[in-house]
């Protein structure tokens, strides 16, 4: 048997040590040998793979980022990519293919089992927007790296009476916002899930200064949206009009509009830092580590016994397989956590 191994999408804490236990797993339980795939979806279009062995991936359990590379392609926007990976698999000698990846990279290698390739997938994401999954791994370290900045600007806001605005990442779904903002004890969290109104956050930060406090503290995510009276849906902050191949636009900028209006109408000062790409670096928690590891040894044991098309996912505690499509269903931040974050509002 010979697997075939790739990391697609964003980077995220913990792709190094899922790529470990797939190793160990597959050379060392059951004698298979393991192709690394250069960069997602892309280095099998290109035929580009590496036999990894134990030292290879010795030493890269804590380690960010992955070893393999990775990449948004997707083989499906380009006539024949697709046929050209499944040809280059064979050419290969790849006999079934780990999928490491969020809804896009999980999502070809769903259509790519549905053309006939064996293909199994492994959810990752800082964003945590998968459905199937309880936790993907890359989000605890993602909201550990959030708390301890939320925890270090609130001594500037304190020190200097501001408000502070910070923007996470997230995507369409604010877990990362919420569970950070939570942690870090934020007096507003504005999420995807739920637009918002300028005048109410200005609201809940005049209500906390009334009180006596002459700080606050503003997590944003990148993909939450501004409403006006009487509009339901909100709208998007994006940083350019350009679509990536899975038609996503690039969020991010929020956070410096709404300190600007939050500054203009309430009088406080206001600062903005976003957070961006540091949340995706650096070395995964031991929580990450642990479910990465779960994941890469669990994916081998569905390879082995021919369960292709399905995906792990952790339920509770308990690592498990599902259909892989359910993976591309988002999921969002539920209104019961979201109620209970906003307890300590304002
Ligand atoms: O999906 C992970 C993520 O970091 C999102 O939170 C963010 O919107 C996006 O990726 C950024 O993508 P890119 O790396 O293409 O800029």
């Amino acid at each position: 048997m010979r697997l075939g191994l790739l990391t697609g999408g964003g980077d995220c804490p913990g792709l190094n040590a899922v790529i470990r236990a797939v190793v160990r797993k597959a050379i060392m339980h059951y004698g298979w040998e393991v192709y690394g795939i250069k960069n997602g979806w892309a280095g099998l279009v290109a035929g580009d793979a590496d036999p990894l062995n134990l030292n290879k991936v010795s030493g890269i359990l804590p380690k960010g980022g992955t070893i393999l590379g990775t990449s948004r392609t997707n083989p499906f926007k380009t006539q024949g990519m697709a046929e050209r990976i499944l040809e280059n698999s064979k050419e290969l000698g790849i006999d079934a293919t780990i999928a490491v990846g969020g809804e896009d990279t999980l999502g070809v290698a769903y259509k790519l089992f549905k053309l006939g390739m064996a293909t199994v997938g492994i959810p990752k994401t800082i964003d945590n927007d998968l459905g199937g999954t309880d936790y993907t791994f890359g989000f605890d370290t993602a909201v550990n790296i959030a708390t301890d900045a939320i925890d270090r600007l609130h001594t500037t806001a304190e020190s200097h009476q501001r408000v502070m605005v910070v923007e996470v990442m997230g995507r369409h779904a604010g877990w990362i916002a919420v569970h950070a903002g939570i942690a870090g004890g934020a007096d507003v969290i504005l999420i995807p899930e739920k637009p918002f109104l300028v005048d109410d956050v200005c609201d809940l930060i005049k209500r906390r200064h009334e009180r006596g406090k002459s700080f606050s503290i503003v997590v944003v995510a990148e993909g939450a949206k501004f409403k006006h009276e009487g509009d339901v849906d909100g709208s998007l902050i994006t940083q350019d009009v350009e679509m990536d191949e899975f038609g996503h636009v690039r969020l991010g900028g929020i956070a410096n509009i709404l300190g600007r209006e939050i500054e203009r109408q309430t009088g406080f000062e206001t600062r903005v830092s976003v957070l961006g790409y540091v949340q995706r670096g650096g070395t995964p928690t031991a929580f990450d580590r642990v479910l990465a590891t779960r994941y890469g040894v669990k994916a081998c044991e569905l390879v082995e016994q021919g369960e292709f098309g399905k995906m792990v996912a952790l339920r509770g505690n308990q690592i498990i397989a599902v259909a892989m499509d359910e993976a591309l269903a988002i999921k969002l931040v539920d209104e019961d956590l979201y109620n209970l974050a906003s307890i300590f509002f304002g």
